[in-house]
């Protein structure tokens, strides 16, 4: 299988460490490419009318995207501990953590085009601000959550540490940790397994 990805995007970290954490990433040929929201890329256009990261070409399925929709695929190809609940609440709870970090994740990935790609006579502060208050409250919501997910490691989990990666890289002066004491220790400890440290965006 062949994974398109950029070492800077959340999205496809989470790919990444699904990868890693279902023991398939020796399966998977990581493809780096350079994405632009105004040059698209030639090949990925081919693979994804989207022309967006991450992609994964599979042998059976075609290419699929996106994050979440490639993280399930992974998921059933496991026979592990599956990081995504087969059904029922614990199901739903997962889902609507994942799709809690991946409304973050778009907010900062927003933001982040606004502010290093938009034109600065272009840009438009009221709308960076509106971004930053879901990146914000979002962060209390998980803030709130993360007490109760003990040892668990699953789809929203790993979401989640991709969300606080991503404002480490990217908005260091967000000090989100003062203010979120209980995702700073939690982050602290996911931070050690190896599929986070394989997978620290550059
Ligand atoms: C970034 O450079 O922050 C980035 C790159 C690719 C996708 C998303 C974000």
């Amino acid at each position: 299988m062949r994974l398109w990805f950029n070492p800077a995007s959340p999205f496809a970290r989470k790919v990444r460490i699904v990868a890693r954490e279902t023991g398939q990433a020796e399966k998977i040929e990581e493809t780096s490419i350079m994405v632009s929201p105004v040059n698209p890329h030639a090949d990925l256009a081919r693979e994804n009318p989207l022309v967006k990261i991450p992609a994964l070409s599979t042998p059976e399925e075609g290419t699929l995207y996106d994050s979440a929709v490639i993280c399930e695929y992974l998921d059933s190809q496991h026979r592990g501990t599956p990081l995504f609940p087969k059904a029922g609440p614990e199901r739903w709870r997962a889902l609507r953590l994942q799709a809690l970090g991946d409304g973050i994740l778009e907010a900062a990935v927003l933001m982040r085009y606004e502010n290093a790609v938009r034109p600065q006579a272009l840009q438009w502060s009221d709308w960076v601000n509106g971004q930053f208050g879901k990146v914000r409250s979002g962060l209390d919501a998980l803030e709130r959550e993360c007490a109760g997910w003990g040892d668990r490691f699953a789809i929203g989990q790993i979401t989640a540490a991709c969300v606080l990666g991503y404002l480490d890289f990217r908005f260091p002066d967000e000090k989100w940790r003062a203010s979120h004491p209980g995702l700073e220790k939690w982050f602290t400890k996911v931070s050690q397994r190896a599929s986070v440290t394989a997978t620290v965006p550059k």
